[in-house]
């Protein structure tokens, strides 16, 4: 998995080292996770929630591989700063348009790092009485005391590094390699 050990750059961009997850790895896992996700719902209704920003890519590229009907929609979530709505200790920037209750909703997140943004969502989803709540995470840092709810979907094991790429950020940048990189 750790593919290259190459100095790399994005143009204009900062360096960073190392490809930790390269292109066709990533596609291998989409692939099955979406086979997982199909096999374990089969009946309802479902709703893929993605979590913006990170998981953009990680989302369009899941739900291609979901097959079965299924419906998307989004979060935007926002530790502090301006909201529109409030509900607990989690702020929506964004409150999906989509019906939740009696759905199975399916949280699709880049990256589980301290998990607090998780513990808030979950808490929040939970309130609006979905028909089951799972979580769906690209990437799972282990490093959380406590979840509310742990991921039943996990594509890698991820090492206790900044990583960036495929929808991950430094700092706004490196979204769109696709790849996911470190920078040390
Ligand atoms: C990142 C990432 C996860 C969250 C994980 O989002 O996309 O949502 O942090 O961290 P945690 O487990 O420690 O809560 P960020 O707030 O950087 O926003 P972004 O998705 O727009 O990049």
């Amino acid at each position: 998995m750790l593919s290259s050990t190459a100095s790399l750059k994005q143009s204009g961009g900062t360096e960073f080292k190392r490809i930790v997850f390269d292109e066709e790895t990533i596609a291998g896992r989409v692939r099955e996770l979406g086979r997982e996700i199909a096999a374990a719902y089969p009946d309802g209704e479902l709703l893929v929630l993605g979590l913006l920003k990170g998981s953009f890519i990680f989302l369009s590229d899941l739900v291609r591989r979901i097959e079965r009907p299924l419906q998307v929609d989004f979060l935007v979530a926002a530790s502090y700063g301006a909201e529109t709505i409030s509900s607990g200790n989690v702020r929506l920037l964004y409150d999906p348009e989509t019906e939740l209750r009696g759905k199975h909703i399916l949280l699709v997140e880049d990256i589980v790092d301290t998990g607090k943004t998780l513990n808030r969502l979950v808490k929040l989803l939970r309130a609006r009485e979905p028909r089951s709540l799972e979580i769906c995470a690209l990437l799972h840092k282990h490093l959380a005391d406590h979840l509310e709810l742990e991921p039943r979907f996990v594509g890698f094991d991820a090492p206790q590094i900044f990583l960036m790429g495929y929808g991950l950020d430094h700092a706004e940048n490196f979204r769109n390699l696709p790849y996911i990189a470190s920078l040390t």
